[in-house]
């Protein structure tokens, strides 16, 4: 019997109950299910690759079928790499469409043989982003029914770290990746 293996890629920086609940209508559909992280030197993120794994290990440890791992390059060089047949994205509302949209297109186009699936998650997060979750924390907000529990310890923990360092109180051991300061995207 065919069996459908899946990557779920993104930033996930914070991994937000959008995409949990992304992850797990996917678990239901495909045999397997890889959520892919992306390494982008590009992008100066909140949490360090390392982390984002570590929470997404975490909160997908009682599927089976999900297993966590980060990727560079192209979405779909990546897919090819761990024969997957499909991507799997979330479309939360109409404004997501359109760059979705272009992005699948673009990934026909440069591999025709991977189809992408779109899920919508529940409509309780269709407002929800990982920005958002970044922007709300940041002003003092409070993110735990947005977040899972162990994600939102590490936010707070996070912009803790990055209150003390706009206080003049520079922690020891800031890496230039995943700090807490961060640039708007
Ligand atoms: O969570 P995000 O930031 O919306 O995820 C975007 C992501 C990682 C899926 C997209 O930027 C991507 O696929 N990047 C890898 C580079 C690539 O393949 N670019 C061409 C896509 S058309």
């Amino acid at each position: 019997m065919k069996r459908v293996k899946a990557i779920y890629p993104g930033s996930f920086d914070p991994p937000t109950n959008g995409h949990l609940d992304l992850i797990q209508r996917g678990s239901k559909i495909f045999d397997e299910l890889v959520v892919a992280i992306l390494r982008n030197p590009d992008k100066d993120p909140l949490f360090s690759v390392a982390d984002r794994r570590k929470m997404l290990e975490a909160m997908t440890a009682d599927f089976d079928n999900v297993s966590v791992d980060t990727f560079d390059g192209l979405t779909v060089e990546y897919a090819l790499k761990v024969e997957a047949q499909a991507i799997l994205r979330g479309i939360r509302a109409v404004s997501d469409y359109e760059y979705e949209l272009q992005m699948a297109l673009m990934n026909r186009k440069l591999q025709p043989s991977l189809e992408t699936v779109f899920m919508m998650p529940a409509e309780k997060f269709s407002y929800l982003s990982s920005r958002l979750v970044r922007e709300v924390a940041k002003l003092g907000g409070a993110i735990d029914c947005l977040v899972p529990g162990l994600v939102a310890q590490k936010v707070r923990e996070k912009m803790d770290v990055a209150h003390k360092f706009e206080n003049g109180d520079p922690p020891a051991d800031q890496s230039s990746e995943g700090r807490g300061k961060r640039k708007k995207r």
